[in-house]
């Protein structure tokens, strides 16, 4: 979407948001996404206007939050037996380690629109293939 706020400056807005595309079915993971999806839309915002100290702050609170959603994933994985769980942790530990090295970067280097895209891409590649492949373990009864 391209929009033009005054004749001297466009801004290119990715598409960072949460659909139903997304959905795992699994209500608190879920929300969870729909938050991380919500603070890249943050950094978005941040890394477009250039607003550094908010976009380290932004980068920082997505670290935590995803840290802590990988967290609890991983445990409803655990407990609901999914065979894959190994090279699943390895994906998220891949992306907290991505999250920690442009944490590092940002402080001497302004965070770029296309560094948010492709944490984004990262984000629904991962929910749309590695997360969907745990929802028939997630609804089994127990
Ligand atoms: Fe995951």
């Amino acid at each position: 979407m391209l929009v033009r706020v005054s004749p001297a400056r466009c801004y290119h807005f990715t598409m960072i948001e949460w659909n139903l595309a997304l959905s795992t079915g699994v209500p608190l993971l879920d929300e969870h996404h729909q938050k991380i999806f919500e603070w890249l839309t943050e950094l978005e915002s941040a890394a477009l206007d250039k607003r550094t100290l908010f976009s380290v702050y932004a980068l920082v609170r997505l670290k935590h939050y995803t840290r802590d959603h990988f967290a609890a994933e991983e445990a409803l994985m655990k407990s609901a037996g999914y065979p894959d769980l190994t090279r699943h942790m390895a994906e998220h530990a891949a992306f907290r380690a991505r999250l920690g090295e442009l944490q590092l970067k940002s402080i001497g280097q302004d965070i770029s629109t296309d560094t948010v895209k492709l944490l984004s891409d990262w984000l629904t590649h991962h929910i749309t293939k590695t997360d969907m492949a745990y929802v028939p373990y997630m609804k089994q009864p127990k």
